[in-house]
Formats: structure tokens, sequence, C-alpha cells
């Protein structure tokens, strides 16, 4: 009998089901009325009394691992009939790439693409700067407006510690780091204290270029934007550069382009003129250079700055600055990109 049990153990211990009917088979076969567990049972008044003991410990203990036996592959079998039932197999990986790319990381891709092909690598620094990097080094006169709490949101006072309010804190650090020549852009996220609205964030996206070598002169700057806007805009896009002034270029200059929407004719969007702005840029002042540590009598060079949301603004013809920043699938969904 002992011989008996211990069979039905292994069997027991090795059975595997394929369906719920095979497991119900199963069940019969050891625990219906005249399953072998209940005939073991029956062979029992059989035993000898010195061995009842250790019998009666054995059949139990087979029951038991039958009874285990069933509930296990039963939970098993009928996880599996579920994931067919959905169709869904949760485990498979992932095909394909969930989603799409944000309309300003596929306009951010396109712009490093850009100046990558003709030499410009890419350079990222902390989002949270000190005074130095975001305006000492870049020649803001210690009174400037653009310190002001009006623009800048300041987190620690003496020392000033603030948001970024460009990525030209970035161009600041590279100059420190590495010698001349230098040819690199920055792009990243900067801050404002500005109120929201269609055309103001707080938080909105930059990328800033600079260009450092012996003799570098406004031709090499007026012909790399004038390559940029052709690239990002369209081969019959013209460009035109403005006087202006920042504290960091010397001559400075905004670039406008023929508007991409009415082709120059006049629209609402370059409110008639023909014309939209798309940059800041001039030569780095000297003094830029020499609180970088580089020679300024050796050594010339171009920067610009231009806002990402901007730029994909006129590509994609979206008037309201804030959809980029809401997340509404229904907007997000329109962008496709080929990677
Ligand atoms: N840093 C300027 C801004 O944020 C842009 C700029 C960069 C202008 C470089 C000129 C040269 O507005």
């Amino acid at each position: 009998m002992k011989n008996k049990i211990e069979k039905y153990l292994t069997e027991v211990q090795s059975f595997e089901a394929n369906s719920l009917e095979q497991l119900e088979a199963f069940r019969i076969k050891f625990l219906s009325k005249k399953g072998l567990v209940p005939l073991l049972f029956a062979d029992f008044k059989l035993v000898a009394p010195e061995d009842r003991k250790e019998m009666g410990q054995l059949i139990n203990s087979l029951k038991t691992a039958v009874q285990e036996k069933i509930i296990t592959l039963k939970q098993l079998l009928e996880n599996q009939t579920d994931k067919q039932a959905s169709g869904l197999d949760l485990s498979l990986p992932a095909t394909g790439s969930p989603g799409t790319r944000h309309p300003l990381s596929i306009v951010r891709n396109e712009i490093i693409d850009i100046f990558s092909r003709i030499g410009f690598t890419v350079s990222e620094g902390p989002e949270i700067e000190d005074d130095f990097h975001n305006f000492t080094a870049l020649n803001f006169p210690p009174n400037h407006p653009a310190r002001d709490m009006q623009d800048t949101f300041f987190i620690e006072k003496d020392p000033d510690i603030a948001l970024r309010t460009h990525t030209s804190s970035v161009q600041v650090r590279v100059m420190e780091s590495s010698e001349a020549p230098i040819r690199t852009i920055s792009p990243g996220r900067v801050f404002r204290n500005e109120a929201i609205s269609a055309r103001a964030h707080c938080i909105f996206h930059q990328v800033e270029g600079l260009y450092i070598d012996t003799d570098v002169s406004f031709a090499d700057l007026k012909h790399t934007l004038f390559y940029f806007a052709k690239e990002m805009f369209g081969e019959t896009t013209k460009t035109r550069f403005r006087p202006s002034y920042f504290p960091f270029t010397e001559p400075s200059a905004e670039m406008d382009i023929s508007c991409n929407i009415c082709g120059g004719k006049g629209c609402n969007i370059c409110k008639y003129t023909g014309w939209v702005e798309i940059l800041g840029c001039g030569m780095v002042d000297p003094n830029v250079l020499e609180a970088c540590r580089i020679d300024s009598k050796k050594f010339t060079g171009f920067a610009f700055g231009m806002g990402i949301e901007r730029i994909a603004m006129l590509k994609y013809q979206i008037n309201d600055l804030r959809l980029f920043f809401e997340n509404d699938l229904r907007f997000l969904r329109q962008f496709v990109s080929a990677e």
C-alpha cells in the first residue's frame, strides 16, 4: 500500500493540465466517490494496527497534494483564458513607439540638425544659474533692467541665484571651459517672469549659438543665419537684418524672414509687413570674451538666439503659445516626426 501511495504522489506532483477538462478528469480520478483516494481510505481497514498511523498520514498527504494541485492549476488556466478572451498578452514587449513627439522637440531636433551639418556641437548647462553666468559675464551693467525682479525669477539674493533667463549662460560656461575656436549651439528651457498669454509664457525654450575664431565677421554671421532660414523655412525664404541692442553683442541685430505664410505679400501673421522677426544676433562684445578669459585681440565671434516656440508657431501656423504647454492630445496628435 505504501508503494502505491508513493507512486500516486509522484503522479500528482508531475501532473500538468492544458485545459479545465483535463483538470476535472484529474479531480475525478483521485477525489470522486470511487476515486483513488476514497479507495485507499476503504483499504485502510485492512492495514495492520501498527502501520495505521503512518498509512493514515500518507493518505492524507496525498489528498492534500491533489487538492493543492487542483487549486494552482485552476488559477493558471483561468488566467490564460482571460488573456485569450481579451486578445491581450501584457507580457509581450511593445511594438513601435506609443504616442508622437512634442512639436517643440521636433523643431528643436530640426534646428540642431541644421546647425550640426555646418559643424556646430550641442552644449547644455544648468537651469539654475548664478548672476555671473546669466548677467555679469554677458556685460549687463549692474543696474540693467533685465536683472530686475520684473523679468527674472530669483531663488536667492546675495549672492544672486536665479532661473536662467536665456541659454547665453551656457555659452559663458563653454567659453570658460574650452579653447577657441568654438562653434556650438545651446538648446534649453528658460524662465522669465511674464504674464502668460497667447504670445508670452514664463517658461519657454531657446536655441542660442556661438561661433568664435580668428577673423569671424558679420558676413559670416549673416551667411550662417541665411543658410539656417532657408533650411528651416524653405529655399525661397528671404532674410533682413535690423539694428538692435543687446548688452553682450556689438553691433547687434534682429533677423526677420519673409513671411512664410503669405510669402511676403502681407497677412495678419506678419501684420501686413511681409516680414516676421525670428531671432536676435550680433558680434560678441569684446568685454564678454575677456570676462570668459578669451583674448579679444586675437579672437572675434558672433552669437545668436531664438525661441523654439516662435519658430514652431511660424512653421506650423500655431497662433497660441499656451497650446505647447497644455498637452491636449488633440493638439499633440497632429504632429508626426520621422524619428
Ligand atoms: N540672449 C538673447 C535673448 O535671450 C538672444 C541673443 C543671443 C541675442 C545672442 C543676441 C545674441 O533674448
